[in-house]
């Protein structure tokens, strides 16, 4: 969609009008540098669910409308369908949906075996999520710097955390990029510890062609609408090929109940909504493409940014890296955002501060210094932009904007 040409000044703002939020993709507008040049803007959004909602409009409205005639709005068919078609789908016996990531965690740490007085070893670069559900069990997260190479849980760092209250590990599969799980595996079987894979930014990804989320004893997903694959709300799923955690998750996420009004234990209302389920299962036949459409963006970006002055995290060649953010990391991060801005270019940080820096987590008592990778990551990372509908056009263009912003090697 092509609107007349705007004014807008070096940091991103519109100087004479009011630019339509409706100009999300591929808007060209006339921008002026302080210098005085004139250089076309494309508008790029970090991802754009608009366009892909506009894409399953004539497929989405009529599930919905399926729900709200049967009134299936929690759990039902469409949510037990979702079920079997995520599990075929992750090579995996069960999955157990649920309300959200937070609550897959949760539930797969309780049926770990996880109580008060136990710790979980996890890395302190990720979202909150990953420690709260740790401390909803009365645990401890015991965190273990990354490698700075990955951004990932560093393994080597494992070993020298483990002490008789070590009950778990709970590696995150951060960016879509799988964390390296042999020698996780490797030390949770001699030192008899579970492992749960926080896969909430990795549907599709594979570790040595295998798929995450049957790496582990159990792994946990998120479908916030944002994710990979996202409802049109909250959701999350369970995922194990262990029968008894699979049954224990679905009594836990509907108060307990083993049949209508048995409830054997104590649960919690963590179901899925209907309306969700007829969403992901859409969404669901189309995540082959679009991690195929994410990765070739990534590519497309890594050979651009090839020589730039900036680092990236690594790939291994073995795994399959399924891009839910295209993470850079830069010197002066506050001065590339904002010249990235002037061009039209939305980032984010992933994340602005570790886990272990968080007030909420101050009790903890680690101190700034304690975990230098995930710190200096912490400061210097960038997401770029990338999501399935992006064209080719506009990775070219973030990708030289960025390269202009930051000079090469
Ligand atoms: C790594 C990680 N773990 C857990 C979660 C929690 O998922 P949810 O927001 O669905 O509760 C998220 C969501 O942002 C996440 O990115």
């Amino acid at each position: 969609m092509e609107s007349s040409p705007a004014r807008i000044n070096a940091s991103g703002n519109p100087k004479s009008r009011i630019v339509s939020l409706r100009l999300v993709a591929r808007l060209s507008v006339q921008y002026s540098f302080s210098m005085g040049q004139h250089a076309t803007v494309m508008k790029v959004p970090l991802l754009d669910l608009q366009s892909e909602y506009a894409e399953l409009r004539d497929e989405i409205l009529p599930a919905l409308d399926r729900i709200c005639k049967t009134a299936a709005f929690v759990q039902g068919p469409e949510v037990e369908a979702f079920e079997r078609e995520f599990a075929d789908f992750c090579g995996i016996k069960h999955c157990v949906a649920l309300s959200s990531g937070t609550a897959a965690l949760h539930l797969a740490l309780l049926a770990l075996g996880v109580q008060p007085g136990d710790d979980v070893i996890t890395t302190p670069n990720s979202f909150l999520a990953t420690a709260e559900a740790i401390t909803y069990c009365g645990a401890r997260p015991v965190f273990v710097d990354i490698d700075p190479a990955t951004a990932n849980l560093d393994p080597r760092l494992i070993e020298r955390c483990i002490t008789p209250r070590t009950r778990a590990i709970l590696p995150v599969h951060l960016y879509g990029r799988p964390a390296d799980m042999d020698p996780i595996r490797e030390i949770a079987a001699r030192r008899h510890l579970r492992i749960l894979e926080d896969a909430a930014q990795a549907h599709a990804a594979r570790y040595r062609a295998q798929r995450v989320g049957s790496l582990g004893l159990a792994a946990a997903f998120s479908f916030y609408p944002t994710k990979n694959l996202g409802a049109y709300g909250e959701g999350g799923a369970l995922t194990t090929n262990d029968d008894a955690i699979a049954k224990f998750a679905r009594a836990a996420r509907s108060h307990g109940q083993t049949a209508r009004y048995e409830h054997e234990f104590p649960g919690y209302n963590y179901r899925m909504q209907g309306f969700q389920g007829a969403v992901l299962r859409i969404k669901l036949r189309r995540l082959h493409a679009w991690t195929e459409k994410r990765r070739e963006i990534a590519k497309e970006y890594r050979s651009l940014l090839e020589g730039a002055r900036l680092e990236m995290p690594q790939d291994d060649p073995r795994d399959e890296c399924v891009y839910h953010q295209f993470v850079i990391y830069v010197n002066n991060r506050n001065s590339v955002i904002t010249q990235l801005a002037a061009r039209g270019i939305d980032t984010a940080v992933h994340y602005p501060k570790p886990i272990h820096l968080q007030c909420a987590y101050s009790s903890l008592g680690y101190p700034a210094g304690t975990f230098p990778n995930t710190e200096r990551a912490c400061e210097r990372v960038l997401s770029l932009p990338i999501f399935p509908t992006m064209t080719a056009e506009q990775a070219n263009y973030v990708a030289n904007a960025v390269l202009e912003v930051v000079g090469k090697k």
